[in-house]
């Protein structure tokens, strides 16, 4: 099948390649998926997308009419894909339901880590050939309570990780897991979970209900000084109410792995471009946010699974073997 993969980077190129084997005709372009560069798709059934794609009505129709009829995402989370027009269209979705839960996870305590110990900030001290400690000091992790809010294949292996340096657990999901909750893992109502955690971490899908979920009137019943950290999808958060609340200090701390219009700066280099983004701006200013570039997920083992699954869904949807293609329903 010939395929067109768009955002595609050198390691997406040599991850790939690698995966197919030479079974499929893959095109590779750096270029994302837009109503611009949809014509780069002639002649192929499937497209091969990534997070930041452009993937609703108009970009389906005209893909359909190329007829293209496998979107293959190489990610998770499938929240950039306008559903309904898919299925209109009769387009079918592919992704990649898991490959590490363990990158995105461990990226997660990184990131708490960095902003509680002041890494990135001391880092830079040592080599100016400063060493004081003054605005450095951090707080055991041990005994404080993180509130995780989804808890499925990510989650689950963050609570683990957090049970694990002698955190307590609360969660948040619609669906409880009861053997989570028998290792420690406290379900709560979010109303509950707001007042009790010292640190938030967000790893539920973003959807239509929990858009801006964290949101001025949630902030508020946070503990003063909260630490909160977003490797989920950045429309979970309200960055200008978290702005105010870094500013007021009600947040302490900030991590983000993705950002609400990531779309127009992540994955590339804008270094010799100025910044027009002023909400994101103003949080460059902040000494306790860091901000990772969507990058939780940039492990070797991830991008081999992506790339398998990847693949497996192409050859499924090929095949017509549903029990070999990852579908979205
Ligand atoms: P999953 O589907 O295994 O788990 C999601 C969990 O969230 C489920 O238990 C579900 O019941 C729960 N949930 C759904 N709606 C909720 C809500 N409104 N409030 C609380 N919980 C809710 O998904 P997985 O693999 O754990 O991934 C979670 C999310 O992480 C993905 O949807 C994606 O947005 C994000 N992600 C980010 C990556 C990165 O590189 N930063 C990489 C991979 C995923």
């Amino acid at each position: 099948m010939k395929v067109a993969v768009f955002s595609s980077k050198p390691y997406d190129n040599t991850y790939l390649t690698q995966a197919n084997r030479e079974r499929h005709e893959l095109v590779f372009h750096e270029i994302a998926l837009k109503p611009s560069s949809v014509p780069l798709a002639q002649g192929c059934t499937a497209v091969c997308c990534f997070v930041n794609d452009q993937l609703d009505a108009e970009v389906l129709n005209a893909l359909a009419e190329q007829g293209v009829k496998l979107i293959a995402l190489r990610c998770a989370g499938f929240n950039q894909v306008d559903l309904d027009t898919a299925r209109a269209l009769n387009i079918t979705v592919a992704r990649v339901p898991e490959y590490s839960p363990h990158a995105i996870a461990e990226h997660t305590l990184a990131l708490i880590l960095t902003l509680n110990r002041q890494l990135h900030r001391s880092h830079y001290r040592v080599r100016e050939n400063d060493y004081s400690l003054n605005g450095l000091l951090g707080f055991d992790l041990y005994g404080k309570t993180v509130g995780v809010i989804g808890v499925g294949k990510i989650g689950r292996v963050f609570a683990h990780i957090m049970l694990s340096l002698g955190c307590r657990v609360v969660a948040y999901d619609p669906y409880p897991n009861e053997a989570l909750q028998t290792e420690g893992v406290e379900y709560i109502a979010l109303e509950e979970l707001w007042p009790r955690a010292d640190i938030i971490s967000l790893h539920c899908p973003l959807t239509t209900d929990n858009y801006h979920l964290i949101n001025a009137e949630a902030l508020t019943k946070m503990k003063p000084g909260v630490m909160l950290i977003n490797t989920g999808r950045g429309g979970l958060i309200d960055t200008k109410a978290v702005i105010t609340g870094l500013k007021s200090r009600q947040v302490g701390y900030l991590g983000l792995d993705v950002y609400e219009e990531e779309g127009d700066l992540f994955f590339e280099d804008h270094s010799s471009q100025l910044l027009q983004d002023d909400v994101f701006a103003r949080l460059l200013t902040f000494p306790n946010v860091v901000i990772t570039g969507h990058q939780a997920f940039f492990t070797q083992e991830a991008l081999t699974a992506i790339s398998e699954t990847t693949l497996e869904n192409i050859d499924g949807f090929e095949q017509g073997d549903l029990t070999r293609l990852h579908k979205v329903e």
